[in-house]
C-alpha cells in the first residue's frame, strides 16, 4: 500500500483545493474558523501549522499577523501556499510533522493540526508523541487546536462509499475498509479527458482515533482540553497549556 506521502503525490495534492471546494472558499472557511475559536494571537505571534496543505489556516493566520512555520510532506501542496503566501510571513518546511519542533527557533503562541491530518499518522503511539512535542514546544497559556474525523464508527455495506465531490469534469470517491485500529481508505478519481474518463485509485491508512483518546492525551501531557464540533462533520478540541 502506497504511504501517506505517494498517496498525496499520486492522486490528493493535485485536487486538494478542488476537492475542499476552491481555495478561496476554502480560504474564507479557514479565515472563519480561526476567527470562530477566538485565540489571543498578537501580531508576530509564532504559529506552527503542521500538515498544512495548501494553507487553508496557515494563509489566514499570516493574513491575521502572525509568523507561520507550515509544515507539509507534499511538495505540490507546499508549492501552493508559497504561491498563496507571496508577500505574508510564512515558512514553509517539507517534512514529517513529527519534527515539527526542530524548526522552531522559539516557543509557540498556538499550534494548529487540521483537517483530518491527524489520523494520517502511521501509529497510535505517534499521537502522544505529537502531544508531547506540543507541549515543549508551545509558551506557557499557549493553545494546541486539533480537528480530524472520528472513524471508530464500522461503517456498514453502502455506507463505506463517500462522495468527496463532483462536477463535470471530476469526480471523487472514496471506499472505507475498516481494520482494528485504522481504516483503509480506498479513493477512487474519475477526471474527464476529451470524451472520455480517467481513472485513478489509490488506497492509504488512516488511525481510528477517538476524540476522548485525544483529549485524555492532551490531560497526561499537561493541557486542558475542550471538544466541539468542528468544520465538515470533523470532531475539534481546543486545548491550552496550563
Ligand atoms: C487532510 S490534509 C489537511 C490539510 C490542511 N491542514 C487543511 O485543513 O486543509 C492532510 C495534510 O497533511 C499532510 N501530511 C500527512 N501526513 C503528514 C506527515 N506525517 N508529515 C507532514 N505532513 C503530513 C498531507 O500532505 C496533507 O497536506
Amino acid at each position: 500500500m502506497p504511504s501517506v506521502a505517494e498517496h498525496y503525490e499520486r492522486v490528493l495534492s493535485p485536487v486538494y483545493s478542488w476537492m475542499v471546494g476552491g481555495v478561496e472558499a476554502a480560504l474564507a472557511a479557514g479565515k472563519a474558523e480561526i476567527e470562530g475559536l477566538a485565540l489571543d494571537l498578537p501580531a508576530g505571534a509564532l504559529v506552527a501549522d503542521l500538515g498544512a496543505g495548501f494553507g487553508m489556516h496557515a494563509i489566514p493566520l499570516a493574513r491575521a499577523g502572525a509568523r507561520v512555520v507550515a509544515v507539509d510532506s507534499s511538495t505540490q501542496l507546499l508549492g501552493e501556499l508559497s504561491r498563496l503566501a507571496a508577500g505574508l510571513t510564512v515558512t514553509t518546511v517539507q517534512d514529517d510533522l513529527l519534527s515539527f519542533r526542530s524548526h522552531l527557533q522559539e516557543k509557540a503562541t498556538a499550534i494548529f493540526c487540521m483537517g483530518d491530518t491527524l489520523t494520517h499518522l502511521p501509529e497510535h503511539t505517534n499521537v502522544d508523541f505529537l502531544v508531547q512535542e506540543a507541549a515543549e514546544a508551545l509558551a506557557p497559556d499557549g493553545h494546541f487546536v486539533l480537528s480530524f474525523r472520528d472513524y471508530t464508527e464500522t461503517l456498514q455495506d453502502v455506507r463505506r462509499f463517500i462522495p468527496v465531490r463532483g462536477d463535470e469534469r471530476r469526480i471523487l470517491m472514496c471506499f472505507l475498509e475498516y481494520e482494528e485500529d485504522t481504516v483503509v481508505v480506498n479513493d477512487v478519481l474519475h477526471e474527464r479527458r476529451g470524451d472520455a474518463w480517467d481513472t485513478n485509485v489509490s488506497s492509504y491508512r488512516k488511525l481510528r482515533l477517538s476524540p476522548e483518546r485525544v483529549m485524555g492525551s492532551l490531560e497526561s501531557f499537561g493541557f486542558e482540553a475542550r471538544q466541539e464540533p468542528g468544520a465538515r462533520g470533523m470532531a475539534r478540541i481546543v486545548a491550552r497549556l496550563r
